[in-house]
Formats: structure tokens, C-alpha cells, sequence
């Protein structure tokens, strides 16, 4: 059985996310989308349980596809889960710097190897911290979120002074 990790903050998760997910579901046997428990890089917006539930959302019809939340070292919580891959998204040359980076990292703690997946065009621009700045703005970001999730941002700002 071939388990791959489709890690990150998913705060929240964008159609750029839910392509990486569903492709990969079709190379592996099963998906693990790793939710990180406390995203370095920024404050998160969405809580844990919300981020978790908005991907079970997006997933439900993805039947191979089980949601999990890690701290820690992504290796270790590969080596826990049984997970032999990583699945990472590309949406330009100015993520591979530090995604192929990271992959090495990671392969040389673990032996485990990280596969790319070019991003679908239409979402080479998408990023959850820019959807989360314009809808703080009040931009419409239908077609770039599952619907559930941009109601769920209309829903977080309405009223707040951005
Ligand atoms: O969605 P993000 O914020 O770009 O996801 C980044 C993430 C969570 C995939 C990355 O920060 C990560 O793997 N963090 C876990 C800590 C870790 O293993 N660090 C060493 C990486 S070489």
C-alpha cells in the first residue's frame, strides 16, 4: 500500500491545494493531507478544527484521501503514519528554491523521497495568504476556494474593520 503526505498550513485550503490533493490521489493509495498544527510563518486566521473541517469538505469526494494534523519534524509523522512519499505542488521557479531544499532536507533525515507535481495553470498565482488578504478586503475570491470556504472568510471579516 503506497501512502503519500500532502503537508501544509492550509490556511485556508484554496483550489490550488484541492488540485495537488486530487491528482495525487491517483498515484497513490492512499493520501494523507498533513495539516500543520502551528504554522511558523504567520499567526493562522482559521483554527485547527476549522482548517481540518473545510478540507474534509473539499476531499469528501476523494475517497482515498484522510485528513491528520502534525507538530514536529513531516518526516517523523511520515515514519509514524507508514507514508513513503511526499507530494508537494509547483507553481513557479520561485517556489523551487526552497521546496527543493526542504526536499533534501527531508530526504536526508529519512530517506524519504518528495515528489513534485506541477500546479494546474489556472492556479499559479493562488496562495492561501493572499486569498486570506483579499478577502480581508472584501475581493471576491470565488473560483480561487471551494465555495464553502469563501463563504467562511465572507463570514470571518464581515464587520471587521480590515
Ligand atoms: O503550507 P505551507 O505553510 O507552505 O507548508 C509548509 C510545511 C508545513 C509543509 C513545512 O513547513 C513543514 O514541513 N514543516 C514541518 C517541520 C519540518 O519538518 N521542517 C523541516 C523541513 S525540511
Amino acid at each position: 500500500m503506497a501512502t503519500a503526505l500532502c503537508p501544509g498550513s492550509f490556511d485556508p485550503v484554496t483550489l490550488g491545494h484541492l488540485d495537488i490533493i486530487e491528482r495525487s490521489a491517483r498515484h497513490f493509495d492512499e493520501i494523507i493531507v498533513a495539516v500543520i498544527r502551528n504554522p511558523q510563518k504567520t499567526q493562522s486566521l482559521f483554527s485547527l478544527e476549522e482548517r481540518q473541517q473545510m478540507l474534509k469538505e473539499a476531499t469528501a469526494h476523494v475517497a482515498n484521501v484522510r485528513i491528520e494534523f502534525f507538530k514536529g519534524l513531516l518526516v517523523d509523522f511520515a515514519k509514524e503514519h507508514g507514508a513513503e512519499a511526499i507530494v508537494k505542488g509547483l507553481r513557479a521557479v520561485s517556489d523551487f528554491d526552497y521546496e527543493l531544499q526542504m526536499a533534501q532536507m527531508n530526504q536526508r533525515l529519512s530517506g524519504i523521497d518528495t515528489f513534485f507535481l506541477s500546479t494546474s495553470p489556472q492556479y499559479s498565482f493562488l496562495s492561501s495568504s493572499l486569498v486570506r488578504e483579499v478577502a480581508r478586503f472584501g475581493g471576491d475570491v470565488s473560483g480561487m476556494v471551494p465555495d464553502h470556504v469563501k463563504d467562511r472568510l465572507v463570514e470571518m471579516f464581515r464587520g471587521k474593520d480590515a
